[in-house]
This record gives structure tokens, C-alpha cells and sequence, in this order.
């Protein structure tokens, strides 16, 4: 095992790697989820759910943390700003089986964050805390936190963040890179990363933010020294992400995908979808989900465009199996702009 990869002890808990997949709002539900199962990453989170939701018992909300036994080690992530249903709303994650409650600081949506929820927080760190500890008071699995840098380059405040989390009682903190003000886009900063790490004492830190492939990892836990990563988007069309940078961190090579490998994922997640989800639903989400395995090859806008005409799922089939796929070496340009097409 190499000196980066390792397995994470986080509370009484033993998480097999700290390479983990991040919680992608209407991205990384269940067929998405039993993609990345397949590859085991140390744990995984589903797409955030709102507090209010969970405490009113929202049946929608609660088909949104479906999951199956393959899934574990799995997060749930709750998104809110009031301290006195932070506790019933992290035992209900808990009581659902989940191995981890993770608090959401980082949503950057503007109905989200106007009443002070999501990276709103960010705005009022002590409420950060007073809602960490009811979630630690409440539960006895770990509860996470996952923030941004800051609200923006004038109030960058992740450390002082990070201190108030340990204090309160989380065991891990997750941050991504960029300020609420850069939304998705430009280069995530990783300093701030590396001075949330040397601030903490003892509370974990996870690195986020442009871990696309299996070289950024590496150069994510050693820029930073972070104790584990979270990969984001790089997970979309690669569900074998975290085998990839383990096998990296080994220093071991990693395996040529062919445009077939990527056809087959791409129809296995189709498969999936079309178990779980309606067929109108299948047809909706696979002209996003395709674009993900078709990013590397040329014809994204191709693809998307044949499929939006597709009305059944035998034509979607179809579609998958006899699209040109094109050449996987096509420009990254093309790669980061599919990426950032997909951000909410
Ligand atoms: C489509 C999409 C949905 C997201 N949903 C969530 C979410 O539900 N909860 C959360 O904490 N972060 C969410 N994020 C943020 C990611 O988890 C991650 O922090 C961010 O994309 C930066 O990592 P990356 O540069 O590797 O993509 C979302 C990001 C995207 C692009």
C-alpha cells in the first residue's frame, strides 16, 4: 500500500480507502451509485437532501437516499440552516442505516443559500458549529462537513471553519477549493486546502476540487498533505475513478480504456436507469448521463441531439450501441466544456 492510500479511520469506523465520490445533486442517485459501487470507492455520499424535507417526512426526499447493500460504505448529506432540526434530521439519516452524516456548506444556489442555507453558512461559522454539534448530540456515526473556501476571495474563512468543526464535534471536513462566488468554474484553489490541514488537529481533512484523473489525486494528497480526497465530476463517465488512483498511488499502470470500454459502462448505467427510474425519466437522464461517457470522444452535441429525439428506451439502446463513438483523444476542450455543461 503506498504512503497516500490508506484505509480511514474515521470515528469508530474503518473506511477501506480515502479515496472517496462526492454527492452530485441529481447526479449520484441509485443507478449512478451501483456504477461507482463496482469499483469500491471508501465511501461515497448521495445528492444532498434538505433538512426540512427529512424532518417533515417527504417521501420523495426519502427515495432520494435509496440505496442498496453493495453501496455501503455510503453518506447521507443534509442541507439546512437551523440548529434545532439539525439532530432529528441526522438521526433519520442515521436510523436509514447510513454509515456517515455529512452537513452541507457548499451549495452555491441561490434559492438554496438565501435563507442562509448551503454555502450560506459560510457566512455565519458559528451557526456552522451550533448545527455540527446537535447533529454529534443526536447520532453515534460520524458526522462530516463539507464547506468551500469561502463566500468569496474577500472572505475566504475555511480555516477558521474548520477549527470551529472540531471543536463541535466533526470528524471530517471536506473542502472544495473554489469560493461560493466562482460557482464551478476556473481553477480550484488548493492552498486553502493545505491551510485547513495545518489548522486541524485533530478533525480529518478531505481535499476537493479538480481531481480528474488519477495524476491529480496524487498531486491532491501531496500538495496538500490531506488525509483523503473526494472526487467530483471526475467521477462522471469514469465510475472506475477510484480503482484508477489506487492503482496510481501504487505505482502501478493503469488500464487502456478502449471506445468500447466506455460504450459498455455507458449501457451498463443505461441498464441501471432503466431498472430504476420510468422510461420517461431513463430517456431524460441518459442525454446527460451519455454525454458524461462520450465526453472523450468528439460528437457530445451529436449524441445529444439523436437522443433528445429518441421516445422509447429500445431506441436509446440502440442509439448507445450503434453511436460513432469517434476518438477518445479528441481535445480537452471539448472534454471540460461537456464538464461544465453538466454543472447545476
Ligand atoms: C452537478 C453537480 C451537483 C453537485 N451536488 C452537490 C451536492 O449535492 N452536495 C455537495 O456538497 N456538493 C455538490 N456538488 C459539488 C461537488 O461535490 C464538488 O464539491 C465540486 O464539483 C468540486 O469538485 P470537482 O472540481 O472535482 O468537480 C455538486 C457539483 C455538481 C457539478
Amino acid at each position: 500500500m503506498s504512503k497516500l492510500q490508506k484505509p480511514f479511520t474515521i470515528g469508530k469506523k474503518v473506511l477501506p480507502s480515502n479515496v472517496f465520490y462526492a454527492p452530485l445533486a441529481g447526479c449520484s442517485d441509485f443507478p449512478f451509485r451501483r456504477m461507482s459501487a463496482k469499483y469500491r470507492p471508501g465511501l461515497m455520499y448521495c445528492e444532498m437532501v434538505k433538512m426540512d424535507a427529512l424532518v417533515r417526512h417527504d417521501q420523495g426526499t426519502f427515495h432520494m437516499l435509496d440505496y442498496s447493500p453493495e453501496m455501503h460504505p455510503i453518506g447521507g448529506q443534509i442541507c439546512g440552516s437551523k440548529p434545532a432540526i439539525a439532530g432529528q434530521a441526522a438521526k433519520i439519516i442515521e436510523d436509514l442505516g447510513f454509515d456517515v452524516v455529512d452537513l452541507n456548506c457548499g451549495c452555491p444556489v441561490d434559492k438554496i443559500t438565501k435563507d442562509g442555507s448551503g454555502s450560506g453558512m459560510l457566512k455565519n461559522p458559528e451557526r456552522i458549529g451550533e448545527v455540527i454539534a446537535n447533529m454529534v448530540a443526536a447520532v453515534k456515526i460520524p458526522v462530516t462537513v463539507k464547506i468551500r473556501a469561502g463566500w468569496d476571495e474577500q472572505n475566504i474563512n475555511a480555516t477558521t471553519i474548520t477549527k470551529i468543526a472540531e471543536q463541535a464535534g466533526a470528524q471530517a471536513i471536506c473542502i472544495h477549493g473554489r469560493t461560493r462566488a466562482q460557482g464551478y468554474k476556473g481553477p480550484a484553489n488548493w492552498d486553502h486546502i493545505k491551510a485547513c490541514k495545518q489548522a486541524a488537529t485533530t478533525i480529518k481533512v478531505i481535499g476537493n476540487g479538480d481531481i480528474v484523473n488519477a495524476d491529480a489525486a496524487k498531486r491532491m494528497f501531496e500538495y496538500t498533505g490531506c488525509d483523503a480526497i473526494l472526487v467530483a465530476r471526475g467521477t462522471m463517465g469514469q465510475p472506475w475513478i477510484a480503482e484508477d488512483i489506487i492503482r496510481h498511488l501504487q505505482g502501478e499502470s493503469l488500464p487502456e480504456r478502449s471506445i468500447e470500454d466506455y460504450r459498455q459502462a455507458l449501457l451498463d448505467h443505461f441498464n441501471f436507469t432503466a431498472e430504476y427510474h420510468q422510461d420517461r425519466r431513463v430517456v431524460v437522464d441518459m442525454r446527460r448521463v451519455g454525454c458524461w461517457y462520450i465526453k472523450k470522444s468528439a460528437g457530445t452535441r451529436a449524441f445529444r441531439e439523436l437522443i433528445s429525439k429518441a421516445d422509447n428506451l429500445d431506441h436509446v439502446r440502440e442509439l448507445i450501441q450503434e453511436f460513432p463513438m469517434g476518438d477518445l483523444m479528441a481535445s480537452a476542450n471539448e472534454a471540460e466544456e461537456a464538464l461544465c455543461e453538466d454543472a447545476c
